[in-house]
């Protein structure tokens, strides 16, 4: 079988990707070689077989032994060592979790549910390098793909409420730790029904404002009772990275836009980092091309994948299915709030969830790996 050398498999992404490997018996079609940055010659994890030891992650001549690199290591890692292994003569797959390669003219943002075509064109021409996408994105495209596929869309923009996940387990951890300083901060009022609302308010407020530097190290500020509207670099021209991504990875992602003969399709809007913990939502407003009843449009996405599931748009089966609390943990990506807007008949509504880390992250990459085995 393959020999898979496997990068970054300890990390938040990393063990998520680790866990969906042996839940779909994935190791079972693969010889699994564990790298390590910083634990070289320690015993690998215990889905090795044949190669137990730990290999130095950095080690050109270890990698080159794979046919197929799999990492959820890092932008950093990508960097420094993708140059020196191509440039060593390398010719296997690589498989990445990073942004660092994604808008590379050879490499294809893989998310197979949504872009198989493009995925097997690539194949057939010789693409080696399968980068998974930015994680609202992946999200988005798995819950309303099937609207870009049959070609509807003549913009998109998009207001995210991302979770505390997509900045790193330091993160999360730093979310949680806010809400238990402030809930100590006010508990004894809180335990007192009589107490006033706003001697809470304040309290509150005042403890948000003077948590120390290492309370909000990953954020920069609080983001635990609070929000921050602005994700990753900022690009100098009014959008944050995370902003840009939304347009340039649809289109590369649907084989569209630059490099492509299709023109892209405008998608844009705002990214948010709110106070959840690892699921991404956004609401989406659509102008479609035409008016197509809310009937059809839900019938397209609840047929386009067998993840996608349409949410009734009532008040009570949003609250069931549409949180991120339910959503967690799943690979199911719920699409609800579906309706037509007031600014007429061709403008639609729709709010989506997906688990940042699954579909966001792990499950593509997983899954280009079975598609390289078949
Ligand atoms: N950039 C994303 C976020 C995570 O910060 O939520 C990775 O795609």
């Amino acid at each position: 079988s393959k020999l898979v050398g496997l990068v970054g498999w300890r990390g938040m992404v990393g063990s998520v990707l680790m866990d969906r490997m042996t839940q779909e018996k994935d190791f079972d079609l693969i010889e699994p070689l564990f790298f390590s940055t910083s634990n070289a010659g320690g015993k690998a994890p215990t889905q090795a077989k044949n190669e137990t030891t730990l290999q130095d992650a950095f080690d050109i001549e270890q990698l080159k032994r794979c046919d197929i690199i799999l990492t959820a290591q890092g932008g950093d890692y990508t960097n420094e060592v993708y140059p020196k292994l191509r440039a060593a003569g390398w010719n296997g797959h690589w498989i990445d979790a990073a942004s660092a390669l994604r808008m590379e003219k050879n490499a294809v943002i893989v998310l197979d549910p949504v872009n198989m075509p493009v995925i097997k064109n690539a194949l057939a021409n010789g693409g080696k390098d399968w980068i998974g996408g930015n994680c609202t994105v992946s999200c988005m495209l798995m819950g309303v793909g099937a609207l870009y596929k049959a070609g509807l869309v003549e913009w998109m923009s998009t207001q995210t409420y991302q979770a505390a996940s997509g900045g790193g387990a330091q993160h999360m951890r730093e979310l949680l730790t806010q809400y238990g300083t402030l809930n100590a901060e006010v508990k004894a009022l809180l335990d007192d029904p009589k107490s006033a609302i706003l001697e809470i308010d304040r309290k509150v407020i005042a403890k948000q404002r003077s948590l120390s530097g290492a309370e909000t190290a990953n954020f920069g500020v609080p983001l635990g009772g609070s929000l921050i509207p602005w994700i990753d670099k900022d690009l100098g021209n009014g959008m944050s990275k995370e902003e840009w991504k939304g347009m340039a990875e649809t289109n590369k992602i649907l084989g569209q836009g630059e490099g492509f003969n299709t023109a892209a399709v405008p998608v844009d809007g705002f990214c948010v980092r709110v106070g959840a913990m690892r699921c991404h939502s956004q609401a989406l407003t659509f102008k479609l091309k035409k008016d197509v009843p809310v009937a059809d449009i839900e019938a397209m996405i609840a047929a386009d994948n067998e993840w996608v599931k349409v949410v009734p748009n009532t008040r009570e089966a949003t609250l069931k299915d549409l949180t991120p609390v339910a959503v967690t943990g799943t690979m199911t990506i719920p699409v609800g709030r579906i309706r037509k807007l007031a600014m007429g008949p061709e403008y639609v509504g729709a709010f989506t969830i997906g688990d940042q880390l699954l579909w966001g992250a792990a499950e593509p990459l997983r899954r280009m790996l079975r598609i390289l085995l078949d």
